[in-house]
């Protein structure tokens, strides 16, 4: 079974209890919760102190997407109870198996997250110690950009890596994900599919996520 994970990057944060319970209430999997520094990225976002407001108002696990530089300093600040994921980018880490083993040590599942440029070899000899990989399918720091076709490919290719080396690590695919690919891209292989403002920008939210999570399992 396949999880939809609503980025609240393009949530209202005035009512963001709210909002999540309402993609909850629709059948949504995960809160995508995405942290931004200026740095890594050219945008800032949420921090630590809005991962713990979102205690006990969800359900839902918190799957955290660190686009941070210097990720180790922060790490633990995001393990609150709701935390089942934590992704770092492998552009930001200077010490890559170190910083999955802490994770790890926390008691989160780990993830690395690849630009759209990134190739696949930077986890060749990682991989064994990964839950997820995250491919970004746009350049990280917005919501709402158009999907970067190539990256189809790439979660095709992680997938053959993934049977050939006989390993479970997860598939996460983050950026420009809508009604109109997320079938393809669940078929390529990708297990955990984000979607932002697909999901908050819709009309119809409830019945967005409902179509998007028929689609992704067909
Ligand atoms: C981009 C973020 C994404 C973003 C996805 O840097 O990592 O999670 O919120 O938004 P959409 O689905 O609108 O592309
Ligand atoms: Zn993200």
């Amino acid at each position: 079974m396949k999880k939809l994970a609503p980025s609240i990057l393009s949530a209202d944060f005035s009512k963001l209890a709210e909002e999540v319970r309402e993609v909850e209430e629709a059948g949504a999997h995960l809160v995508h919760f995405d942290v931004m520094d200026g740095q890594f990225v050219p945008n800032i976002t949420i921090g630590p102190l809005v991962a713990k407001s979102l205690t006990g108002k969800t359900a839902m696990p918190l799957d955290v997407h660190l686009m941070i530089v210097d990720p180790d300093r922060y790490i633990p600040e995001f393990v609150t109870p709701q935390t089942e994921y934590v992704s770092v980018h492998a552009e930001a880490c200077v010490h890559l198996h170190r910083t999955i083993q802490m994770i790890r040590s926390l008691g989160v599942k780990a993830g690395v997250a690849l630009n759209p440029a990134t190739p696949l070899s930077v986890l060749e000899y990682v991989l064994e110690d990964l839950d997820m990989v995250l491919i970004m399918s746009v350049n990280p720091g917005f919501g709402n950009q158009k999907f970067i076709p190539q990256t189809l490919q790439k979660v095709r290719e992680l997938d053959a890596i993934r049977s050939r080396r006989n390993l479970d690590f997860e598939i996460e695919i983050d950026g420009g994900v809508g009604p109109g690919n997320i079938q393809e891209i669940a078929r390529a292989g990708a297990d955990i599919l984000v979607a932002g403002s697909a999901v908050f920008g819709a009309e119809d939210r409830h019945g967005r996520v409902q179509d998007l999570i028929r689609l992704m399992n067909e």
